[in-house]
C-alpha cells in the first residue's frame, strides 16, 4: 500500500469511498465532488491500482489568544470496507503530518467519529461544537432590548461587513475559525433561509443571524453574532417571534456571552455536543503564531519541556518556553523538567486543560511548579469552541 497525494482524476474513486463511509446517493452532485471546493489538499491510498482511503486536509486558521493560526482540519477520513482493519487510516495521517508542516499548517483539528483512530497519532479533545434546542417561547421571557431592533435580510453588499463583524468576535473566543481564509465562501452564507442584520445607528453591522427553516416545525439556526448586548438582546426577541407556528428552536451556542450571560434557560436542559480535537504540528511555530495575551502581565520566566512525539518527530524533544516583553518564543534546549505526550499538547495549547488535569490522565510529568506556568500561559482551564463542523 501506498500513501500519495490527490490528483486529478480521483473524485469518482473518492466519492465512491466517501459514500460508503459517510452515505449519500449512487451518483454525486457536483458540489459532492472535492475537486468542487477551493482551499484543501488531498492524500489517496493506493493498494495496488485500487484507491482504498483517502483523507482531506482544509486549509483553515483558527484562533487561540487573539491571533488566527493556520491550521489543517483533517476531514473526509473513509476507508473501503474490505480494507479496513489494517492501517490504511493510519497511513493516511502519518502522511498528512508531514505535508501539513510543510504547508505551515502548524495544528490540525478534526471533528473525530472515532477517538481511538487519532489518539494513537496524538490529536486529542480540545473544544466543543455545541446546539441546545428549546422551545421559541422561551425567548419571550428575555429581558427586551432597550428600543425595538431594526433588521434587514442581507444581499451580497453587505457580506464584507458581516465577515468583519463575525471576525470581531470570533478572535475573542480560542478555537474559532477565521472565515476570510480559502476554504471559506463568503456568499455561500446567503444561500439559508434567514439572513438578518442588525445595524447601529451609523450604518455599521452590529449583529446578524443566519438560519434555516426546513419542512416542519423547528428552525436551525447558525450564526447569532452579537457586538453588544443589546443587539444581542434584539436577536433573540426576534427568535421570540417564531411561537405560534415552530414548536422548537434549535440553537447553535456560537457566543458564551449570550448563551451563559443573557440566555434565560429551563433549569434542566440539554445540550448536545460534537467535541473536536486538536494536534500540536510544528511546536516551535505554533507557539510564534498564537497570541499570548497573558505574556504582557507575566515577568520574564522559562519553562522547559520534554516532547514525546513519534509521529511528528520534528518536535519530539526538549524545548524552552521563554516568556519576556509580553513574547513567548520556543527554542531548542532546556532540562526537560516537564515532560509532555503528544496528545498532551493540543489540549495545553488550545487552553482547555491544566497541568492537573493532563497529570491525572497521565499526559504530563514533572515539577508541578513548573507545570503550572505552562497553565499561566494559556489561561487554562477555559472553554474552546468552533462554530463550524466539517
Ligand atoms: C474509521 C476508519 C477510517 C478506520 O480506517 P482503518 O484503516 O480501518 O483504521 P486503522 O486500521 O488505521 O485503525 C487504527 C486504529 O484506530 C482505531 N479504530 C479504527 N476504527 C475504529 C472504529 N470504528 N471504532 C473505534 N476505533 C477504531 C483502532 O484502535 C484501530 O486499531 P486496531 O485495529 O489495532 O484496534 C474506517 O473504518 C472508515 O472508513 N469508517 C467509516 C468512516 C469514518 O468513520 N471515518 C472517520 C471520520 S472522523
Amino acid at each position: 500500500m501506498i500513501v500519495r497525494p490527490y490528483r486529478d482524476g480521483d473524485d469518482e474513486d473518492i466519492y465512491r469511498l466517501a459514500r460508503l463511509a459517510f452515505g449519500g446517493a449512487r451518483e454525486p452532485r457536483p458540489d459532492e465532488l472535492w475537486s468542487h471546493w477551493p482551499g484543501w489538499h488531498g492524500l489517496v491510498a493506493e493498494d495496488g491500482d485500487q484507491p482504498v482511503g483517502c483523507l482531506k486536509v482544509r486549509e483553515y486558521a483558527q484562533f487561540f489568544g487573539g491571533n488566527a493560526v493556520p491550521m489543517g482540519g483533517v476531514a473526509g477520513v473513509a476507508v473501503d470496507p474490505h480494507a479496513r482493519g489494517h492501517g490504511v487510516a493510519t497511513a493516511l495521517l502519518d502522511a498528512a503530518l508531514p505535508v501539513m508542516r510543510e504547508r505551515g499548517q502548524v495544528i490540525s483539528a478534526l471533528y473525530p467519529s472515532v477517538p481511538p483512530l487519532y489518539r494513537a497519532r496524538g490529536w486529542e479533545q480540545a473544544g466543543n461544537y455545541e446546539r441546545v434546542t428549546l422551545a421559541p417561547e422561551l425567548f419571550a421571557l428575555l429581558e427586551k432590548p432597550a428600543s425595538r431592533l431594526r433588521l434587514k435580510r442581507a444581499g451580497a453588499d453587505d457580506l464584507p461587513a458581516l465577515r468583519d463583524a463575525y471576525l470581531e468576535f470570533a478572535s475573542t473566543v480560542d478555537g474559532m475559525l477565521d472565515r476570510s481564509t480559502a476554504a471559506f465562501q463568503l456568499d455561500r452564507l446567503l444561500e439559508v433561509d434567514v439572513v438578518e442584520i442588525a445595524s447601529g445607528p451609523d450604518g455599521s453591522v452590529r449583529g446578524y443571524l443566519t438560519a434555516d427553516r426546513p419542512e416542519g416545525d423547528k428552525l436551525i439556526t447558525y450564526d447569532l453574532v452579537a457586538l453588544d448586548g443589546e443587539t444581542a438582546l434584539g436577536l433573540l426577541a426576534n427568535l421570540a417571534r417564531w411561537t405560534g407556528i415552530m414548536r422548537e428552536i434549535s440553537l447553535r451556542i456560537v457566543d458564551p456571552a449570550w448563551w451563559q450571560l443573557l440566555m434565560t434557560l429551563p433549569v434542566l436542559h440539554d445540550v448536545t455536543n460534537h467535541p473536536w480535537m486538536l494536534r500540536v504540528v510544528d511546536l516551535p511555530a505554533a507557539v510564534a503564531a498564537r497570541g499570548w495575551p497573558a505574556a504582557a502581565q507575566l515577568a520574564p520566566f522559562a519553562v522547559d519541556v520534554e516532547v514525546a512525539d513519534e509521529h511528528a518527530p520534528w518536535q519530539a524533544g526538549r524545548h524552552r518556553l521563554v516568556v519576556d516583553g509580553g513574547k513567548v518564543t520556543c527554542e531548542p534546549g532546556g532540562t526537560g523538567a516537564v515532560r509532555l505526550a503528544a496528545r498532551a499538547l493540543g489540549p495545553w495549547y488550545a487552553g482547555s486543560a491544566d497541568s492537573a488535569m493532563l497529570r491525572r490522565a497521565g499526559l504530563l510529568e514533572g515539577d508541578p511548579a513548573d507545570a503550572h506556568l505552562l497553565d499561566l500561559l494559556t489561561g487554562a482551564p477555559h472553554p474552546v469552541r468552533m462554530a463550524d463542523s466539517f
